[in-house]
């Protein structure tokens, strides 16, 4: 038990370092609350027009879910890697560092998903990509990938199908504006400002 509470809180830390912010400030490119939708995710980096900082972005946010699932699955076990990839996604959207105003998760889910299960990992980000190439919304893919993931559990994961849909909730939480938007036909196509 001490040892899971030592993964919880060090997948938590690892989840609320905020890429964005990190690679936004190392570019030059500013302050990416000011910029965009003021996400700190990869699509607002995306936005400044910095491609390389924007995959660096995805790579650290979805990377720290990964590695905080590899860490607890080595020092305790399976279920502490699903609590690891929880705490690392609540770690994303509620940092500590931000004062608890962080990101979407998507990039999280998505780091945390490939390392928990490789094929439920995969499936969701080609779901993403195939979802954002065929609507050209970022958030959209983003809501379709994590709605079929519960079901792509089912399938490929089943000791993750619980997991899937508690971030699947969560993510169409952080998504509110997003999907207000959406229904507007408001929301930006990826590669416009
Ligand atoms: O990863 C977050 C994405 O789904 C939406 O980001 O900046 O368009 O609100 P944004």
């Amino acid at each position: 038990p001490v040892m899971l509470l030592l993964v919880a809180v060090l997948a938590y830390l690892l989840g609320s370092v905020p890429f964005g912010i990190v690679m936004a400030r190392l570019f030059g490119l500013g302050d990416l609350r000011k910029i965009g939708s003021g996400n700190i995710g990869a699509t607002n980096v995306l936005r400044t027009g910095n491609k390389p900082a924007a995959l660096l972005t995805l790579l650290g946010d979805a990377g720290k879910g990964g590695v905080a699932v590899l860490l607890a699955r080595a020092l305790v076990g399976e279920d502490a890697a699903q609590l690891a990839g929880l705490m690392a996604f609540l770690g994303h959207c509620f940092p500590v560092f931000l004062r608890f105003h962080g990101g979407k998760g998507v990039a999280t889910f998505l780091g945390t998903l490939l390392a928990l299960s490789f094929p439920l990992g995969a499936a969701a980000c080609l779901t993403w990509l195939a979802m954002a190439a065929a609507f050209r919304m970022s958030s959209l893919a983003a809501l379709l990938a994590a709605v079929s993931a519960p079901a792509w559990a089912l399938w490929l994961a089943p000791n993750a199908v619980a997991l899937c849909v508690g971030l699947a909730a969560l993510i169409f939480y952080r998504h509110r504006a997003n999907i207000a938007r959406i229904r507007t036909g408001d929301e930006p196509k990826i590669g416009k400002k």
